[in-house]
């Protein structure tokens, strides 16, 4: 079987972006493939989150995920901070990244822009912590949304590094998504992407009620409508019918994509039946992941167990990096 390792930052609740992105995939690849599914806590905290606060983020997208479709007995699901291992390679890791290449990054200046006051070595290094979460399973397939695509890129230039230096040890890991391209949930204000952070307004929280999935639809950014035949879409529009796509029927895609060329299409009417699919399709993962949540000892028990099988992999490939830049002295 491939190895497969893949994380989400406990920073907040889940949206759709997530799950679409990265979620949908666990899914799907915990029958067929090895894997490895961890919160990235330690990731996390390059924001300083409130010290109270960091048990209950990761239990949330633990139960978050298991409503989504995962299986706990299938993958080992596991936190971050668990395997001491990941933080050593981490280390190992470093001494091969450049501060020059680590800069360019586009999330790092991102960050840098947002947030001036908090460009700490953690950020800078956040590529690297990545690398060793995936490498320190061997992985070959690292399934993420468009976002993440880079910084697997730069995973896999660190493993070419190290085997290029120390000999032949990881596979290079590449990003994956079922069918070919990796997702972009876009934002429902026509601007950029859904996220953990930004715009909370614009985003789907795969735990928000009912009213607030239909009032957030409906502020999606739309326009009068199209004038002429067969126009080309302005990209807003192109993204409320993506979010059509991910949870109504090809029936009801293909009915008001003939609208949109006819220019008989309703924008008012298209909103409505998106709310009432994105509902259904959320309101059933949002009761499940709250009736989890209330079982913090079953979270604990999985989270226990999903280090445990993560260690066994992270102990070997740890002590086979040692042996090969050389620490091994006894
Ligand atoms: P994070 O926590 O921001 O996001 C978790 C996963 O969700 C995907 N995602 C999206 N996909 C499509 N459209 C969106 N709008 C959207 N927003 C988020 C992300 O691509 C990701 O797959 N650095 C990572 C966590 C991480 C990781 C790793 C991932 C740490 N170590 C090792 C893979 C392998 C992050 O911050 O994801």
């Amino acid at each position: 079987k491939q190895i497969v390792v893949s994380g989400i930052r406990s920073t907040g609740y889940l949206h759709l972006g997530n799950y679409f992105g990265a979620m949908r995939n666990y899914v799907k690849m915990q029958d067929d493939y090895n894997c490895f599914f961890f919160v990235a806590d330690y990731h996390s905290l390059t924001t300083h989150p409130d010290p109270k606060d960091l048990k209950a983020n990761v239990f949330r997208v633990v139960a978050e995920n298991i409503a989504g479709g995962l299986d706990p007995e299938k993958v080992a699901l596991y936190a971050q901070s668990d395997i001491p291992e990941i933080p050593e390679l981490y280390l190992l890791l470093n001494m091969l990244a450049y501060k020059g290449e680590l800069e360019k990054v586009p999330t790092f200046k991102d960050k840098v822009r947002l947030n001036p006051d908090n460009v700490n070595a953690g950020l800078l290094t956040y590529p690297v912590l990545m690398t060793a979460d995936i490498l320190i399973h061997k992985a070959l397939l690292v399934p993420v949304g468009k976002d993440q695509e880079q910084h697997v890129e730069m995973a896999r230039n660190f493993a070419q590094r190290f085997n290029h230096r120390y000999g032949e040890l990881f596979p290079e890991p590449h990003p994956f998504n079922f069918g070919d391209n990796l997702i972009k949930v876009p934002s429902l204000d026509g601007n950029g992407k859904m996220s953990k952070s930004e715009n909370l307004n614009a985003t789907i929280f795969l735990s928000d009620d009912d009213d607030t999935i239909r009032k957030k639809i409906m502020k999606a950014k739309t326009d009068s409508g199209p004038t002429e035949a067969n126009s080309e879409m302005p990209e807003y529009i192109q993204n409320v019918f993506l979010l059509l796509k991910l949870v109504s029927s090809t029936e009801t895609v293909a009915a008001f994509t003939d609208a949109y060329n006819g220019c008989t299409i309703r924008y008012g009417d298209m909103k409505k039946q998106l709310a009432e699919d994105m509902i259904r399709f959320i309101a059933p993962i949002r009761e499940k992941a709250l009736g989890l949540q209330q079982d913090e000892a079953a979270i604990r028990k999985i989270l226990k167990e999903g280090a445990e099988k993560a260690r066994e992999s992270a102990s070997r490939t740890i002590s086979e990096a040692r042996k090969a830049i050389g620490i091994n002295y006894y």
